[in-house]
């Protein structure tokens, strides 16, 4: 290789890692409001069911497993060195509120919003691990991992009747929408 090449060569690997790290950086910051907005979800639903309830164990055992993605997240966060997003005070309140009001809609309400929400985020983290090709292979192991978590959840609100809920089309559009436009917001704020 002459000098020339070895020069852009060099150039567009720097070139590389600067898109790395800022698509790294949006993955961390989205992710972890992502998760933020599923535990508030689930603590919103849990407070009306109570966690003792036949729904309240089911809720439970997602909101378990919600618990260490935010861990994962919260700790990514401090190690990579990421800003979180702004909008985090935000997601807290609209995801506890979402979570309390589905469950005064019902269970069925609840598991659509479950099925709502791990549908947009299984999907959002099956695009990531994609992003991500070969490079941050940690990382990208524990969003597959997560990504399976959210669609044994989305499995679990159908199981759970949530296409039965009345309005169920609409309510789910609402929400994926409220999902899509917090995840598009979170990336960059
Ligand atoms: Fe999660
Ligand atoms: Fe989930």
């Amino acid at each position: 290789m002459n000098i020339k090449n070895k020069k852009i060569t060099k150039k567009n690997s720097r070139k590389n890692n600067k898109i790395n790290k800022n698509l790294l950086e949006e993955i961390i910051r989205v992710d972890q409001a992502g998760e933020l907005g599923a535990t508030k979800i689930y603590e919103g639903q849990l407070a009306i069911f109570g966690k003792n309830s036949k729904i309240g164990k089911k809720i439970q055992h997602m909101a378990d497993q919600e618990q260490k993605h935010i861990t994962t997240f919260n700790n990514l966060i401090v190690e990579k060195k990421v800003r979180p997003t702004l909008m985090m005070p935000l997601w807290n309140i609209l995801g506890y509120s979402l979570g309390i009001t589905t469950a005064l809609m019902g269970k069925k309400a609840a598991m659509a919003c479950t099925v709502a929400v791990e549908d947009v985020i299984g999907k959002h983290y099956e695009k990531q691990a994609k992003e991500l090709k070969n490079s941050e292979p940690k990382l990208k192991k524990i969003i597959l991992e997560f990504r399976d978590d959210e669609l044994e959840h989305y499995d679990i609100g159908i199981a759970n009747e949530a296409e039965q809920t009345l309005g169920y089309n609409i309510l789910t559009n609402i929400i994926k929408t409220g999902c899509k436009t917090a995840i598009a917001v979170s990336k960059k704020i």
